[in-house]
């Protein structure tokens, strides 16, 4: 497998190449804008994988995602794997009022007919409306990387808390890696404003339980935007928990004012993956993405 590298990634790309050969690239945009590429080694025969940032400039991301695919196809490659760590438009996953797009479904086919046969993807936020491309859309799961980052780097008794249903099965597959407890709470959200409207401990007792037994609770969330959700399940958590506070994120994107709403609320530590480069991005996924690589 050959690696084609976007220069919209700098850790995970820089992570990645370690572990394979690159195909020489080079990008720029016209003076319009548009963009323009060329790959500059050949692919005839060769599979190939393409990592691509999808955050900021998500649109730019998708046309980039497509021309590339088809121009490696048009050369002669074998396999193309698309790897958005970040899928962009992954959250529009379903209609949720009448005459809206199924965004993240439309993207992927999109990729699908420019000659992608393998999406690969990180938590992407629900699987569901991927569901039709069957294996040909692959979503790896961070249970690993972040297991061995908490384990190592928190010091603390420690529990997880899950900021809404969404994200519940999630936590509590991490919890039992993990072998540590874990909360979930409930979340509800505006879908005309996008607002977070309320949000509820489900069980307050477990709670009151492990704030005479934790020293630290992780709010594990798949993408932090406003940080509305990270900061209101944390202040809900703090009317009863008293310890340290991690948030801890697979997606970065942090809206401005997003780090001002965590730390008001009191985090102590802010952590994310490195699908989007951010200043908090310690954990890597670059061994998940490797190591599905290599069997393909
Ligand atoms: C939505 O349900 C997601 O899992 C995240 O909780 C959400 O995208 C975070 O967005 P924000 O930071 O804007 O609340």
């Amino acid at each position: 497998m050959k690696l084609v590298l976007d220069p919209g990634y700098n850790k995970l790309a820089t992570t990645l190449a370690r572990d394979f050969e690159t195909v020489k690239t080079s990008f720029k945009r016209f003076s319009d804008g548009e963009l323009y590429f060329r790959v500059e080694d050949s692919v005839e025969d060769e599979n190939v994988a393409t990592l691509l940032s999808g955050y900021p400039n998500q649109d730019s991301a998708i046309v980039k995602a497509t021309l590339l695919s088809s121009t490696l196809k048009d050369h002669g490659a074998k396999q193309v794997v698309t790897i958005f760590p970040y899928f962009p438009y992954a959250r529009q996953d379903k209609r949720f009022l009448e005459g809206e797009p199924i965004s993240a479904k439309y993207v992927a086919k999109t990729l699908y007919e420019s000659g992608t046969d393998f999406l690969l993807t990180i938590d992407v936020h629900d699987a569901h409306a991927f569901n039709s491309f069957g294996n040909r859309f692959i979503n790896l799961k961070t249970y690993s990387v972040w297991a061995e980052h908490l384990r190592t780097h928190v010091d603390q008794d420690f529990f997880l808390v899950s900021p809404d249903e969404g994200r519940a099965t999630f936590v509590e597959n991490l919890a039992k890696e993990i072998n540590c407890e874990f909360i979930s709470l409930s979340k509800q959200r505006n879908l005309q404003t996008g607002e977070v409207e309320g949000i509820e401990v489900k069980n307050r007792k477990k709670l009151e339980r492990l704030e005479e037994t934790c020293e630290a609770a992780v709010l594990s969330d798949d993408i932090i935007s406003t940080g509305g959700t990270a900061s209101e399940a944390m202040r809900k958590v703090k009317e009863i928990f008293k310890g340290h506070l991690i948030a801890a994120f697979t997606h970065g994107i942090f809206l401005p004012g997003a780090i001002a709403n965590l730390l008001r609320v009191g985090a102590h530590t802010i952590l994310t993956t490195d699908t989007i480069d951010t200043s908090f991005s310690d954990v890597s996924v670059a061994p998940l993405i490797a190591n599905r690589l290599k069997k393909m």
